[in-house]
């Protein structure tokens, strides 16, 4: 019986890897991750790459992601930005992770970063959790993919299948971070430009944006748009007038940068298409929200209509385009490592 079994096993092992040979050589690498260490050359990412060497890995960040987002909402948005601002800089390869170290500065003090990035204790905890159960085998930039999903599924929001099979940086890069995150004072223009230099689109910038529909900004990534937009000492002529008034009892003309206001007041926990909703009365709360309807791009604003009309549409695009960005230049095969800490390199 034992050696039936081995035998069926076998069969199904050679099987299995001439699937992987074939699929490899037609560019479709499917990688089972077969455990730690075994030097995997797989060439693409995919769903099912921890199948067999950690099929809990999922289970094991929702339940963490659970219990983080019940004792702290808002940490649902916080981890979902964290993708975003790993993806856009050097790839989605958990740079953003990395601590100081001798050998360079870390992204966390980078501009767009610094006192605002949150939820790296959490991530911790899920590494530990996965180091304890499947030893050196999930990358801390799956991590992040996941986390990513996770979070937005818990608020409310889509999910998808998410490409697997991401190794992690050795080095983490303040200088692109700070010059290729986009900062909230961009015109439509120059956010698209922004994302096409990452291979995204202006139907994945209309509709990523749309994660704004969940977290909070602090008065400095949008004060100047009460008090003196173009240094002229008068409020952005985009932004409604009741809405503005409101933030400025949130954020006085000096003082208070670090007061927090919802990105979507509306419905600041839920993911759903009120972010969408908000804009089209002049009550985008960045500048750069606002500017996706109202920067003069009529390709923009149609989609922020059509996101407004029906949030289905929006959920799907949302789910493509998060795919998407979470393969920006992954490191494959033998290149970077999977950390063991997903603060420091091994
Ligand atoms: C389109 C260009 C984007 C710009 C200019 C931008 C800018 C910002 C800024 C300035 C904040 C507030 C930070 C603070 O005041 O501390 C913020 C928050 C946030 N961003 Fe974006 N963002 C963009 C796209 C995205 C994308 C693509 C995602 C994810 C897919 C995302 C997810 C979030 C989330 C969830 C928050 C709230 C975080 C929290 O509450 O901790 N953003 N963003
Ligand atoms: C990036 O921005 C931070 C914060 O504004 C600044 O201190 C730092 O010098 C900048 N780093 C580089 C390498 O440009």
């Amino acid at each position: 019986m034992a050696s039936k079994m081995q035998v069926l096993f076998l069969a199904f092992l050679s099987m299995t890897s001439s699937f992987i040979v074939c699929q490899a050589n037609s560019g479709y690498g499917y990688g089972f991750g077969w455990g730690s260490g075994g030097g995997n050359n797989y060439n693409s990412l995919s769903p099912y790459f921890y199948d067999f060497s950690c099929p809990q890995a999922n289970d094991i960040v929702v339940s963490v992601l659970e219990n983080a987002i019940s004792q702290d909402p808002r940490m649902a948005a916080s981890l979902l930005r964290l993708h975003f601002h790993d993806c856009f800089v050097q790839g989605c390869d958990a740079s953003i992770l990395l601590d100081d170290s001798a050998a360079f500065v870390s992204e966390k003090r980078a501009k767009p970063n610094v006192n605002s990035l949150r939820g790296f204790t959490v991530i911790d905890i899920i590494k530990a959790r996965l180091e304890e159960e499947c030893p050196e085998t999930v990358s801390c930039a799956d991590i992040l993919a996941l986390v990513a999903r996770g979070a937005t599924v818990l608020s409310g929001g889509p999910g998808w299948e998410v490409p697997l099979g991401r190794r992690d940086s050795k080095a983490a890069n303040m200088l692109l971070a700070n010059a290729t995150i986009p900062p909230p004072i961009l015109t439509a223009q120059k956010l698209i430009a922004s994302f096409k230099q990452q291979g995204l689109d202006e139907v994945d910038l209309v509709a990523l944006s749309g994660a704004h529909t969940i977290g909070v900004a602090r008065c400095t990534s949008f004060k100047a748009r009460l008090y003196s937009q173009n240094g002229n000492s008068e409020a952005d002529v985009s932004l409604e007038k009741a809405y503005l008034n409101e933030l400025k009892s949130v954020c006085p003309s000096s003082g208070g940068d670090n007061n927090i206001t919802p990105l979507d007041y509306a419905s600041p926990r839920s993911f759903d298409n009120t972010y969408y909703k908000l804009i089209l009365g002049g009550r985008g709360l960045l500048f750069t929200d606002q500017q996706l309807y109202s920067g003069n791009y009529a390709t923009l604003a149609q989609l922020v209509k059509s996101y407004a009309d029906d949030e289905g549409l929006f959920f799907d695009q949302f789910a493509k385009s998060m795919v998407k960005m979470g393969t920006i230049s992954p490191l494959l095969g033998s290149n970077g490592e999977v950390r063991k800490n997903c603060r420091r390199a091994n």
